[in-house]
């Protein structure tokens, strides 16, 4: 806080235009400016007079950054997924959490599709194809791939972003399977999908997407045993968290042709990707991407922003994930 009681908001990169505006009056910043992350000692040093950070997925807000700033109040993920936040500690210590749900389920199912369809059509592989001058005729077996539309489409995690992956697979006519925590039967009912036990649900789709969070359950969900349960030409698309998949595993299930493909947005030790992925011609890559569109990351500032004015107001935010904080 400042002398006069304005308080002061830690941004550990800057947000798109209309993002950095929203934040003008709400609080006094200090951003870090360069486009790459904010490392580690500047995060130590510089949130310790803050009541506030925003912050992005690759920062981790533990139990030492929290302890550095004893009058921090509350902590704005750009991001839906927290994994990145001691979410447990920062409640002991009454902080608020804040992230992005809802504006970015859209985004991320359209591009879980995505990769769904360049993996079956092997669109990137065709793209390498043309630009290096391999493209000299028509062929009766050039790049066949495996059809999306009738296919079965195993979602693993039902929750906002799960459910809009379902959608778009009914709109290709495809059968719907599905594995959460617990059974929706709103998914049932309106898309006609089934719910299956993991083990189930990848022994039978075709096309397996990754849309649960992050959490001491669902670390290396997929490992070894599992892709060994898929089909040989299964895909595997991951726009959840790396740390999901062994990718070490799916390495060797893809190098083995244990399953056929993968559509990966997330990587376990994110930037950095398992080297030898890289030499696999079925495997697409891009770089966490899932929310990056215009209109979906200027909502997500105004989400973040908003929910940590809130707090810095009193008010309870619409989108705190420890609304247990206010019971303390
Ligand atoms: C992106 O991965 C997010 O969690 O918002
Ligand atoms: C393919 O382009 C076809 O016309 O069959």
């Amino acid at each position: 806080m400042t002398e006069d009681g304005t308080p002061l908001l830690l941004v550990t990169r800057t947000l798109p235009e209309d993002g950095m505006e929203r934040l003008q009056g709400i609080a006094d910043l200090d951003v870090w400016e360069e486009d790459r992350p904010m490392p580690r000692s500047e995060l130590l040093e510089r949130v310790s007079d803050k009541d506030g950070v925003l912050c992005l997925l690759g920062d981790r807000i533990d139990r030492e950054v929290m302890d550095r700033a004893p009058g921090l109040k509350v902590i704005g993920n750009y991001a839906v997924g927290v994994d990145n936040i001691d979410v447990g500690y920062a409640t002991s210590r009454g902080i608020f959490v804040i992230n992005t749900p809802g504006v970015l389920t859209n985004a991320t199912a359209d591009l879980a599709f995505g990769l769904i369809l360049a993996s079956a059509r092997r669109l990137t592989e065709g793209d390498r194809y043309v630009r290096d001058g391999k493209f000299v005729s028509w062929g009766p077996r050039l790049m066949l791939g495996k059809d999306v539309h009738g296919a079965t489409l195993g979602v693993v995690g039902a929750g906002k972003i799960g459910e809009a992956v379902l959608r778009r697979g009914r709109g290709f006519e495809m059968r719907l399977l599905y594995n959460s925590l617990s059974r929706k039967p709103s998914l049932e009912q309106e898309l006609g999908a089934l719910y299956r036990e993991l083990d189930d649900l990848l022994r039978e789709a075709d096309f397996v997407s990754l849309n649960c969070p992050l959490t001491e359950m669902t670390h290396h969900l997929i490992g070894k045993r599992e892709l060994s349960l898929m089909k040989k030409d299964a895909v595997l698309v991951n726009t959840a968290r790396g740390p999901v998949v062994d990718e070490k595993a799916l390495y060797d299930a893809l190098s083995r042709g244990v399953i056929g493909g993968a559509g990966l947005d997330v990587f376990e030790e994110e930037p950095r990707v398992h080297p030898p992925l890289m030499e696999l011609d079925n495997v697409i890559m891009v770089p966490h991407i899932g929310s990056a569109t215009i209109s979906t990351r200027s909502n997500m500032a105004f989400m973040v922003v908003e929910g940590i004015r809130s707090v810095l107001e009193g008010r309870m935010p619409d989108n705190i994930v420890n609304p247990e904080v206010f019971l303390r």
